[in-house]
């Protein structure tokens, strides 16, 4: 990358000098998948850390790697080989019942469909989180918090197919972020939106992050997305191109 030293570079270099965690870690995460008889590699070595509070956009072709990268970073799927650690803890090694409390504690996920269940309302969407684990506060009242945040207050009761789809991956935004999660992976959180409503969730990802200091990992297409990034790491072909 470019020589310039931004505020997640100067926290890496003090944190590594002080041997404090990273946000996230990731340690040559490599991904192959059955395809017929053989196997494909997608991918093929990777290796990133981010730092907490940081703005990383995930960046690179269609067909890269980026939703598997996502998928294995969020715990949701299983390298072939490598390591994740989520504030230090290796959540590649951990039973299923434990990652599924790390999940819900720490991380915040939006999919690149927006996986709003569709027989519940946004309000009910969003409180789903709240009923796993423990949460301070009523999850109705957080849930009209965080819906009102994303300017869907006026929405609350509405089905994913009575809302547009800005206000469907809004839900999915304000969902991700009702357990107060460290870290919030977003897969082309403005990719089904037109330019205004894109505007609209860009605008309120940097305004939280500066609220909460949130950490935000995004894979995107959209350069308006990656120049808000304090960073953004290319993928092609499975691995990453920009020597991080
Ligand atoms: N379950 C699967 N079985 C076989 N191949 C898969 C599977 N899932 C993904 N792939 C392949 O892995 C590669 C990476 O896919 P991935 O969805 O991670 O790409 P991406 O960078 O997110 O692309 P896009 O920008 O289009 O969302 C692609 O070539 C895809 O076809
Ligand atoms: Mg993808």
């Amino acid at each position: 990358m470019a020589n310039t030293t931004n505020p997640e570079q100067l926290r890496s270099a003090r944190s590594i000098a002080t041997g404090a965690q990273a946000a996230l870690e990731a340690i040559d995460i490599r991904k192959s998948l059955p395809l017929g008889r053989e196997r494909i590699d997608i991918l093929k070595g990777i290796s990133l850390r981010i730092e907490h509070g940081a703005f990383v956009a995930i960046v690179g072709p269609s067909g890269s790697g980026k939703s598997t990268l996502l998928g294995i970073i969020a715990g949701l799927d299983n390298p072939t080989s490598g390591q994740v650690f989520v504030d230090g803890v290796d959540i590649t090694r951990m039973s299923e019942g434990k990652l599924a409390a790390v999940r819900n504690q720490k991380i915040g996920m939006v999919f690149q469909a927006f996986n709003l269940i569709p027989t519940l309302t946004a309000q009910e969407n969003v409180e789903v989180p709240l009923y796993v684990g423990k949460h301070p506060g009523k999850p109705s009242d957080r849930a009209k918090e965080l819906l009102t945040l994303v300017g869907l207050g006026h929405r609350l009761g509405n089905k994913p197919n009575q809302m547009s789809g800005g206000e469907q991956q809004r839900v999915a935004v304000a969902r991700a972020l009702a357990t107060n999660p460290a870290i919030v992976i977003m897969d082309e959180p403005t990719g089904n939106l037109d330019k205004k409503n894109g505007d609209n969730v860009l605008q309120m990802i940097r305004d939280l992050r500066q609220a909460t200091g949130t950490t935000f990992v995004i894979a995107t297409h959209d350069p308006n997305v990656a120049s808000s990034a304090d960073r953004s790491i290319r993928i092609v072909d499975g691995l990453v191109a920009n020597g991080e």
